[in-house]
């Protein structure tokens, strides 16, 4: 922004310093500024236009505050931006409650369809398209706080597997901020904010950005499709299922329980090689059909698969080494919860994608649920012949907040 600025400056390291009271004094102060700066006499949310904006995908709200972070067991929406941090040498636990203090109000706002405190792009606030900001802390951020002794064992670096390629490009991180919405310009504008919130206490390690099928263009309901042009999603546990004890702690000390732990892979798919496949190998390495998602054994996609289901040679109909039936699960509480995203570079100058995976996978205890299918994937999965894992972090997800609370104060605090 110029000097020009109607706005009058908000010095941030000033509220930084100040601790949560001045904090809090001044995101009052920041939302009338916003407000004036989008040319609105009141709150940008008490318009008239209110009733329009609320029928719109626009318009649409995903409570930001609750005992859990809203983001994981939030229906997928249709953009998402992930951005892991790297926290400065001095960042300890002080200054991080400080930072998450200003993350969450901001993350709140934004959520809430309100511009960030002394939005600089205000009308960029104002459609949350079901918005959420979900928080994740690596390894690193417990150690630089001191309380090593609150992160959740299973959030540790991951084993190295045969399959992998990481690249440190896309790889570990102390802090995730993992915005999602049902619009690219909320998300640009949210991680926008966010990261000048972040400035003072962390560098930007990576951001990778993904996208899933938008609203409208298909019913509710429907399994989105990864770039390979699979169903992606099928098996995966649904709201009201089992998914409850297989994705949240229920129980333990305040920053433990209703936590959860997420781990990011960036998995490239390589279009070219998948390119000189025919269907029925395709069908094969997956062990579903490309239409109907069903298994092969079946004949629509929420079909029990039949492992032991054989054809006239003897051989099973699913493939003993197909991605389903390597990273099946039958105990529903060692289920783990997929939402990825696909992403699609450029490609290089002579047409080859860059296409491949946010591959983001949520559970209570990565080394009980995650570890056991990953290990069984990278042993011998057909897939792996067309993809490759070239980022990988993981984190916790610490508990949700009331509205008078910040992220990470069970921890922290
Ligand atoms: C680019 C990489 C990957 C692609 C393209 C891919 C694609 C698929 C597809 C098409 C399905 C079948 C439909 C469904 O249930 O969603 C599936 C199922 C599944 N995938 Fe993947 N996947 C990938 C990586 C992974 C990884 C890294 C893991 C875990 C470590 C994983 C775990 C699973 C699980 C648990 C299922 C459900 C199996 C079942 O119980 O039926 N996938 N995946």
């Amino acid at each position: 922004m110029t000097g020009t600025s109607p706005v009058r400056p908000v010095s941030r390291r000033g509220l930084l310093t100040g601790g949560a009271l001045a904090v809090g004094g001044a995101v009052a102060g920041g939302a009338t500024i916003a407000a004036t700066r989008a040319g609105q006499s009141g709150p940008p949310a008490a318009s008239a236009a209110d009733a329009t904006l609320a029928a719109t995908v626009g318009g649409l709200v995903e409570p930001f505050h609750g005992t859990r972070q809203a983001g994981v067991a939030t229906e997928p929406q249709a953009h998402a931006a992930f951005v892991a941090f790297t926290l400065r040498a001095g960042t300890d636990r002080a200054a991080l409650g400080r930072m998450l203090r200003l993350l969450t109000d901001d993350a709140a706002r934004l959520t809430r369809g309100q511009p960030a405190l002394a939005d600089t792009e205000a009308e960029l606030g104002l459609l949350p398209a079901r918005l959420t900001v979900t928080f994740g802390f690596g390894p690193g951020l417990y150690r630089a706080a001191g309380v090593d002794d609150r992160r959740p064992t299973s959030v540790a670096d991951l084993p190295s597997f045969r399959v992998d390629r990481l690249q440190p490009a896309w790889s570990g991180g102390d802090l995730l901020v993992q915005i999602c919405a049902d619009d690219a310009i909320t998300v640009a504008h949210a991680q926008r904010v966010l990261i000048k919130d972040s400035r003072p206490f962390a560098t930007v390690r990576w951001v990778q950005q993904g996208f899933r099928r938008s609203p409208g263009v298909e019913p509710g309901g429907h399994t989105q499709r990864n770039l390979f042009g699979q169903l992606d999603g099928t098996a995966n546990p649904r709201p009201g299922t089992p998914l409850d004890t297989a994705l949240w702690v229920p129980d333990g000390p305040a920053w433990l329980r209703d936590s959860t732990t997420v781990v990011v892979r960036r998995i490239s798919m390589n279009m070219e090689t998948w390119d000189l496949l025919g269907r029925a190998d395709r069908e094969l390495a997956v062990g579903r059909r490309l239409d109907t998602g069903a298994p092969l054994t079946g004949t629509a996609e929420h079909d029990e698969p039949d492992f032991a289901a054989t054809d006239a040679d003897g051989l099973t109909v699913i493939p003993d080494f197909s991605h389903l039936t390597r990273a099946h699960v039958t105990d529903d509480r060692l289920k783990i919860l997929r939402r990825p995203y696909n992403y699609d570079g450029a490609p290089t100058a002579d047409g080859h994608a860059d296409s491949g995976l946010i591959f983001a996978s949520y559970q209570a205890d990565i080394a009980r649920q995650f570890l056991p299918i990953q290990r069984r994937l990278a042993d011998r999965d057909l897939l792996n012949e067309w993809t490759t894992p070239i980022g990988s972090a993981v984190f916790a997800i610490p508990p949700g907040c009331p509205p008078d609370g910040w992220i990470g104060q069970q921890v922290l605090g």
